[in-house]
């Protein structure tokens, strides 16, 4: 069993793009600009956030954190966006999400100007990624990807079976896997809350991506032999025996399900490394092309 370790693999691909920083600082440029919004003071939105702050510390971009309080207008958030989009020293614009029920995501992911979006997010980079076009690719599936790329995980004629359909996470994956790219050419099926015989389609699965926010789902039952097992959930559990009051969760029963798979990624330490991965490379991608570089 490989496991597929989510500190190797972002440390390798943080190292190509520190060189890549390095190399336009020597070269008298300025360095790619991350803005990550904040709005209230969630938790693990906290945590997100300030990872990815430092990751960007790390490889020499520049980072902006802009915090607002859980009442904010919706308006005073949508000019702050709209200020960054029109900032040319700014090449990337985040907004953490979940947001306060006052506020329309929709409306929020539309103001970033799709050139910025480094989520991949905007309704413009979802139909370019359905269509094959170049597009900013949603961090987590791209850095998904980026972690089939590193450990050589051969998916070309496969059948992946993604659980969870999320515009973040699922949607995106499942049209990663089945496209005509290196480490895509999946047979995909995509299954959900509504998927009847989900056990049937699960044990069918060489690539099996869990993408539904449910601790410990994915038993080992539902596993076929040798599978390549994608964990995307973290949830915080609450424990009483931990330091920090509640332990992080991935969607898979990793002790159950480990020994049968062919290759596995932890949780903590799997894919969110990834995720981080996936939209520094974004940011650097929203760089150059504001360079044409
Ligand atoms: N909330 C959960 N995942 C993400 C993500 O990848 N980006 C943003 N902005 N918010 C999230």
């Amino acid at each position: 069993m490989i496991l597929l370790d989510g500190k190797v693999a972002s440390a390798a691909v943080k190292e190509t793009i520190k060189k890549e920083t390095t190399a336009l600082l020597e070269n008298n440029k300025r360095a790619p600009h991350l803005a990550a919004i904040l709005v209230g003071n969630n938790g693990a939105s906290e945590t997100y956030v300030a990872s990815k702050v430092k990751n960007c510390e790390e490889v020499g971009f520049i980072s902006s954190l802009i915090r607002f309080d859980s009442n904010i207008d919706e308006k005073i958030l949508l000019e702050k966006i709209i200020e960054l989009n029109n900032d040319a020293s700014v090449d990337g614009i985040l907004v953490q999400l979940p947001l306060p029920k006052h506020i329309s995501e929709a409306k929020v992911i539309e103001t970033i100007s799709p050139n910025k979006d480094v989520d991949g997010f905007h309704p413009i980079n979802a139909g370019k990624l359905v269509q094959g076009l170049p597009s900013f690719i949603p961090a987590t599936p791209y850095g998904i990807m980026l972690m089939l790329e590193h450990f050589n995980i051969q998916t070309k004629g496969t059948h992946a079976v993604v659980i969870g359909r999320s515009n973040i996470v699922g949607r995106p994956m499942s049209i990663l896997l089945s496209s005509n790219i290196l480490y895509g050419n999946c047979t995909v099926t995509i299954c959900h809350s509504h998927t009847p015989n989900l056990n049937e389609i699960c044990l069918q699965g060489d690539i099996l991506v869990a993408a539904l926010g449910k601790p410990e789902f994915v038993k080992e039952d539902m596993v076929k032999q040798g599978a390549v097992i994608i964990d995307v959930g973290i949830t915080r559990v609450a424990d009483a025996t931990a330091k920090k009051g509640f332990r992080i969760k991935g969607d898979v029963a990793f002790s159950e399900v480990s020994p049968k798979a062919s290759a596995i990624t932890p949780v903590p330490g799997g894919v969110g490394l990834m995720t981080i991965a996936g939209l520094l490379k974004n940011t650097l991608q929203a760089y150059k092309n504001s360079y044409e570089l």
